[in-house]
């Protein structure tokens, strides 16, 4: 529980389990917005959203672990996200840095396997070590796969993988005509990992903004209008559920 929980008005229901499902996605992607509207209706500084925020992704990482899910993606920081005034982008770091000091351990015990979807090497050094050393320490683990989107574009993840493939039939290696959609997976940060299933963004907002644009073709989309600190695991569970009821048809007549 936050030390601001007393703003919080989460729903108490208990926690749904795996069995209770009919149908559960294997991806779930989530984009946490509403943290900035969350603080200011809280008359606090946005620093306070983040930081209610991160209970929130705390609460749906242990949710998603429970239920088996086979991967977890957010959205933590954008490319975009730089342009947001300096204390703003500094409160984000410094959560990041919490993040990892307060998780890490019981991430590494629950076989949770790290994996940063982004560019790393413009973040500062602090970040940048920590997030490699997670990423290193967790790299064998065998359960839920958390992606998490650091300084991440799905453009520039795609740019990415044009790049290689590119260096690979300049080498010789590879016949431009003979690229195929699986050689594109396999070239992004998600590699060897399943497309998203499930796409949640809270707050009401209905965009993707530039969030794993390839990996998205066939996902199913949800937009609770909850803001992403009064996120619940019973608002979770909801969605997951509506995601239970959808007929994916994959551009197929059933
Ligand atoms: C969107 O809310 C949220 C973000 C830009 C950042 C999300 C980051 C975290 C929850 C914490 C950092 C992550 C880790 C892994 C420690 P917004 O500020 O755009 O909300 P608004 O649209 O209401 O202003």
């Amino acid at each position: 529980m936050g030390i601001f929980h007393l703003f919080s008005h989460k729903a108490q229901r208990a926690a749904m389990k795996r069995e209770d499902f009919a149908k559960l996605p294997r991806h779930v992607a989530i984009i946490m917005d509403g943290n900035g509207r969350w603080a200011k209706k809280h008359k606090l500084n946005v620093a306070m959203g983040h930081r209610q925020g991160v209970e929130t992704l705390r609460e749906v990482i242990r949710h998603t672990d429970d239920l088996k899910i086979e991967a977890l993606s957010i959205y933590a920081f954008s490319t975009e996200n730089w342009k947001r005034s300096p204390e703003e982008v500094g409160a984000l770091m410094q959560l990041i840095l919490e993040f990892f000091a307060s998780e890490i351990d019981e991430l590494d015990e629950k076989n949770v396997r790290i994996l940063i979807l982004g560019d790393k090497s413009a973040l500062p050094d602090k970040q940048r070590e920590v997030l490699i050393e997670a990423e290193r320490r967790t790299g064998d683990n065998t359960g839920l796969r958390l992606n998490i989107a650091l300084n991440y574009g799905g453009r520039a993840e795609l740019v990415r993988a044009a790049q290689l493939l590119a260096e690979e039939v300049k080498a010789g290696e590879l016949e431009a005509a003979d690229i195929t959609e699986q050689m594109i997976s396999d070239r992004l940060y998600t590699a060897g990992q399943p497309d998203v299933d499930l796409m949640i963004r809270t707050s009401g907002e209905m965009r993707l903004s530039n969030f794993l644009l390839y990996q998205c073709a066939y996902a199913e989309f949800l937009f609770p209008t909850v803001l992403w600190p009064d996120f619940s695991v019973a608002d979770y569970d909801e969605a997951l559920k509506a995601y239970g009821g959808r007929e994916r048809r994959f551009g197929k007549r059933l």
